[in-house]
């Protein structure tokens, strides 16, 4: 019997300190979201730091240890069977079908959705004219690209037209148009009212969501829209400044411009450099100093902060924390860094 009754008021999805062990190790600490319907919510972080582990709780594929989770309003500690039946998964290491083709093997996860008859039929050429694999159809599983089988994953996990859709990684073996030609279809899933659940390594694609989260070493530790996760204090501090610096060669000068004593921060960004200074230090005094460091400026601009340096960021003040809790410097009490706390 479902939990609750799906409720357009509620949530998609929300978790409360939701935890996952496994033995001495836990790969979800205290996890808590809150995430609307029709919302795309990018799901970022390290390898190994707990995003699939998650995306299967939800997904009622996997116990949580402790904590409480709610997907499309049904309780994921008491309900995962019923969950399954209104959620599409597209798993990290989707295993299709590779002897059967195109069709079979939407066909055989119609079958397993209770997706049949008339009503079936037209829905299966919704979402083969919807995915685009219609000029596939005869193709077997193992003939299609890396793309085009993540595309057909799509399908299969879209035929019983779930509410929710969870993709771990989905872009991960696609080039850059059929990267952006599956947004443009997640774009159109997510204005029709389905909720998306995206775990991605790509900035880019964090960028083009509506609310984002990070998890670094099991916990979450920024959540927010990407606009707004731009703004957190940690980041954003008053009293520095942020610098594209572009100089040859590139590897040489972020060495010197790491030892430049009062330069807080740097990283490689493509072909630049981003420095992070005091407010004190303005960007004549920055030149001078760079010049008198031997470096080969070719330009300088102040920044906002990127979502990249947002996650990097925090994740160096966690980095920094975890050290120093590690040599019981810290009171135990003390909370870990985060920036915004909350999906909207
Ligand atoms: N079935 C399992 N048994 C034991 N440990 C596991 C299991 N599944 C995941 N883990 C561990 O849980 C942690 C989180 O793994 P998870 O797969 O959730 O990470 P991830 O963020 O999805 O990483 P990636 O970006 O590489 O896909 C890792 O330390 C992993 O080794
Ligand atoms: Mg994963």
């Amino acid at each position: 019997m479902p939990l609750a009754a799906t409720n357009d008021m509620q949530p998609a999805i929300m978790t409360e300190n939701l935890v996952r062990r496994f033995g001495e190790n836990i790969a979800v600490n205290n996890l808590n979201l809150t995430i609307s319907r029709g919302e795309i919510f990018g799901f970022l972080g390290p390898n190994g730091s707990g995003k699939s582990t998650t995306i299967k709780m939800l997904c009622g594929l996997l116990s949580p240890t402790s904590g409480q989770a709610r997907v499309a309003g049904i309780d994921v500690n008491k309900d995962p069977e019923y969950i399954r039946s209104k959620i599409g998964y597209m798993p990290q290491k989707f295993s299709l079908y590779e002897d059967l083709t195109v069709t079979e093997n939407i066909e055989f996860y119609s079958k397993l959705y209770g997706v049949t008859g008339h009503a079936g039929n037209i829905r299966k050429k919704e979402v083969i004219e919807l995915v685009g694999v219609g000029k596939y159809h005869k193709h077997l599983g193992r003939e299609l690209s890396g793309g085009w089988k993540q595309r057909l994953a799509l399908c299969c996990a879209l035929v019983h037209n779930p509410e929710i859709i969870f993709l771990d990684e989905p872009t991960a073996s696609m080039d850059p148009v059929a990267r952006r030609e599956l947004w443009d279809l997640l774009f159109s899933l997510a204005s029709s009212g389905v909720t998306l659940f995206v775990t991605t390594h790509y900035m880019d694609e964090a960028e083009r969501c509506s609310s984002v989260g990070y998890i670094y070493n099991s916990r979450l530790i920024v959540s927010g829209g990407p606009d707004e996760l731009k703004q957190v204090r940690e980041v954003v501090g008053q009293d520095n400044q942020r610098y594209e610096i572009a100089c040859r060669p590139l590897v040489a000068s972020f060495n010197i411009i790491k030892a430049i004593e009062y330069v807080e921060d740097v990283t490689i960004f493509g072909q630049a450099l981003h420095v992070v200074v005091p407010a004190h230090i303005n960007e004549h005094q920055l030149r001078h100093d760079l010049h008198s460091a031997g470096i080969a400026l070719q330009s300088i601009r102040p920044i906002e902060p990127s979502l990249e340096d947002v996650f990097v960021t925090l994740t160096k003040a966690n980095i920094k924390y975890d050290e120093e809790m590690r040599q019981n410097r810290l009171s135990s009490l003390r909370p870990a860094p985060s920036g915004v706390a909350h999906v909207r």
